[in-house]
């Protein structure tokens, strides 16, 4: 299997294939778990049989495409970071759960071929599937029937215990490492959601709760912001004049270590009301409809973790910024400055308003107000 690489992340291909092949199987475990406690009475047990018998076939054929895929396709290379033990037990359980795929299906199968109810397969009642030849004329076709029975309970004990691990293993890396390892193999309509989820009260939960080692352990950096010496400014052009603008009012939670940026995480929450722009005509015109719509969209957020450090006191930020109910990825650049104790943040960052649907119907153009707009964020604080 290729495995060292250059590429970063799982394709379309790769993830369409993880989640449904995964989802699937967490389906087939508690179907099997709960047909089989089915009394035999219950007129729901036999559709139930051939649903699990149909889903765990199409796992199996799904299973022989991902893994020729796999053969064929490099997957991302782990993170430097990773130790070599961690390296190991990713790989191993991966590999297991590729076998498990096919061997749990194939167990499955071997049962079916030994019935002595001789049943035809017909898969989602369309597609007929056969017995596996000969076996059902074996003598001893009711010894194979029960040993391959009793394998296919105990390996969905192995699947679940594996997965738990699997998953727990991904999960730990995105709250508690704050790396991309989650992200690269989540739909891409996750991202978002997953970013602003990271950062939050449940990476404090998963690192008490699970007790896991990671950085998360190692103590936390808060900073305390001076909001009368920080600022978040925009600079604007309207017809062909530069123009600056400020937002009031913000919050800014922050924890960073300059030591471990990686660690670090920026939320800050941003009074779209408090918002001028240097001109009584501006400013009428910025909360409404058009323009911020603050009535009904009266903050916005940018969130970052998992920041780089860009040499020279210098750092990226890689976030999500949402305005007006629209969420897309910003990347902020910033550099520490530290005077008489006080450390200074300043970052910058080029917008398009259009990407926020800010300036929208008869503004909607680059003739009157010009779409670019550059957003200065200077932050003054202190260790807490
Ligand atoms: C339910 C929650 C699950 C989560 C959160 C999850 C998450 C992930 C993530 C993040 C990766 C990428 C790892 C990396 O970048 O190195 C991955 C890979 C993988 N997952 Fe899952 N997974 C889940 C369920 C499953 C299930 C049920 C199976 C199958 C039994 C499965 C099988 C695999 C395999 C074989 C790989 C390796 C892909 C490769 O590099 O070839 N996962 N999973
Ligand atoms: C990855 C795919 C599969 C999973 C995760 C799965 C999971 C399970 C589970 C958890 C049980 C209950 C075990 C017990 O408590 O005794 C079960 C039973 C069963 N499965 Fe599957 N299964 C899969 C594929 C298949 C396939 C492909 C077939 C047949 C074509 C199949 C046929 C059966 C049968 C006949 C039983 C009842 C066994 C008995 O009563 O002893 N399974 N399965």
């Amino acid at each position: 299997m290729s495995s060292v690489s250059t590429v970063t992340a799982y394709n379309v291909v790769a993830k369409t294939l993880h989640w449904l092949i995964g989802l699937a199987i967490l389906g087939m475990l508690a179907l099997g778990w709960i047909m089989t406690d089915m009394p035999n009475t219950d007129p729901a047990k036999f559709s139930l049989f051939q649903l699990h018998k149909s889903i765990g076939v199409s796992i199996l054929l799904l299973a022989l495409v991902r893994i020729g895929w796999r053969l064929t396709h490099a997957a991302p290379a782990l993170p430097a970071t990773a130790k070599p033990w961690e390296i190991k037990l990713a790989h191993g359980t991966h590999y297991l759960l590729y076998a498990l795929m096919i061997i749990m299906p194939i167990t499955g199968w071997v049962v079916i071929s030994t019935s002595t109810f001789k049943l035809r397969t017909l898969l989602f009642n369309i597609v007929p599937w056969p017995a596996i030849p000969y076996l059902g004329d074996l003598e001893n076709k009711k010894e194979i029937h029960d040993l391959f029975g009793d394998a296919h309970g105990i390996i969905a004990y192995v699947i679940a215990a594996f997965v738990a691990l699997h998953a727990a293993a991904a999960l730990k890396h995105h709250f508690i490492n704050r790396d991309d390892i989650l992200l690269r193999m989540a739909p891409r309509f996750l991202h978002g959601l997953l970013k602003r989820l990271n950062g939050t009260a449940i990476a404090l939960l998963l690192s008490i709760g699970l007790l896991l080692p990671g950085p998360a352990h190692a103590a936390s950096h808060p900073w305390a912001v001076d909001y009368k010496h920080s600022g978040i400014t925009f600079t604007g052009t309207q017809s062909g004049e530069k123009f600056d603008g400020d937002f009031k009012k913000f919050t800014a939670n922050i924890d960073f270590d300059p030591n471990h940026p990686e660690n670090g995480y920026i939320t800050t929450l941003v009074d779209i009301t408090s918002a001028t722009a240097g001109s009584k005509e501006r400013d009428t015109y910025l909360p409404q409809f058009e323009w911020f719509n603050a009535a009904e969209f009266p903050q916005a957020k940018f969130t970052a973790a998992n920041i780089k450090s860009t040499g020279n006191d210098c750092f990226l930020a890689p976030g999500t910024l949402s305005i007006k109910g629209i969420s897309h990825a910003v990347d902020l650049p910033f550099c520490l400055r530290v005077v008489d104790g006080i450390t200074y943040a300043k970052g910058q960052v080029d917008l398009s308003r259009s990407d926020y649907n800010i300036g929208i119907n008869q503004w909607d153009d680059d003739e009157m107000v010009k779409k670019a707009v550059k957003v200065t964020i200077n932050i003054a604080a202190t260790p807490r």
